[in-house]
């Protein structure tokens, strides 16, 4: 006997919420994987002295580390250190200490902008198979569809604990037309060029303890994490787009930043 059609959307209905509540629990950092050894070499954990994560961030030349300004902002260098060349950060291949670190001056005016952070070590680190540093990008990619590489140490849910091995997952590029539709409950979150979506689906993406860390379009690096919504509701997680901080970076880099050096002092503010 068949049943009345509205109990069998019922049926579907409750069905659908168990399967969600059941994938809801079972989903980590957030629905990600555990990452191949030497499959993100440029990824490191931002660390206190007493090898406590952080956030992420990305090697991009044998001195230099970029990091989310969030990440860095109140640090004297003096307290932070760089674990490179693994996957577990609590046993690193290598150790480096920043001697300077410069946060953009416009850091988070307007909110959520130019969060972006570079870190100068006090020695070159050593490239290894499993510590690389990442290609720069010099042109945009493909937008509205490409598959992004997002790598990080962050928590598996809001509440949870950090998982020892590096969490991958793969996301892919929202247009900003995209991006805001998903994003109408975060009216404070105005996005611009210097912003970069990336969303696969409810239940997956990022949480605490990824911030800082590396968004890469085949083996270039386009976006250092920003801003989520913790984690992984179905809102799109928001990355510093790296194209749009060329200058500022090339320019740091080379010494001719205009932004204020914070060297050995907490920041205020
Ligand atoms: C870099 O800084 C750390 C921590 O301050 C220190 O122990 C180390 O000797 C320094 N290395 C170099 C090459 O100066």
């Amino acid at each position: 006997m068949a049943l009345p059609r509205f109990l069998t959307q019922l049926l579907i209905f409750f069905t659908c919420l168990l399967i969600e509540f059941v994938l809801g629990q079972e989903n980590f950092i957030v629905g990600g994987q555990n990452a191949v050894e030497g499959e993100a070499p440029y990824q490191v954990s931002l660390q206190t002295l007493a090898g406590s994560h952080l956030c992420g961030g990305a090697i991009i030349s044998e001195r230099w580390i970029l990091t989310a300004g969030h990440c860095v902002k109140g640090y004297p260098a003096s307290r932070l250190q760089v674990a490179t060349g693994t996957n577990r950060y609590a046993e690193p291949g290598a150790i480096y200490h920043p001697e300077s670190i410069y946060l953009h001056c416009n850091y988070d005016t307007p909110k959520y902008h130019n969060d972006i952070g570079l870190l100068q070590l006090n020695q070159s680190i050593v490239f290894d198979a499993r510590t690389q540093a990442v290609e720069l990008p010099t042109s945009p990619f493909p937008q509205g569809s490409s598959e992004l590489l997002f790598t990080g140490w962050g928590s598996q849910s809001a509440a949870g604990t950090l998982p020892s091995q590096l969490q991958k997952v793969q996301q892919q590029h929202l247009t900003s037309t995209a991006c805001r539709s998903l994003l109408t409950d975060y009216e404070d979150l105005e996005l611009g060029p210097c912003h970069i979506c990336a969303y696969r689906q409810a239940n997956i993406g990022a949480c605490h303890g990824d911030s800082g860390g590396p968004l890469v379009h085949e083996g270039t690096l386009v976006g250092i994490l920003n801003f989520f919504v913790p984690c992984a509701k179905g809102v799109p997680d928001i990355f510093m787009n790296i194209m749009y901080y060329r200058d500022w970076m090339r320019q740091t880099m080379s010494g001719n930043g205009k932004c204020g050096h914070v060297d050995q002092q907490i920041i205020n503010g």
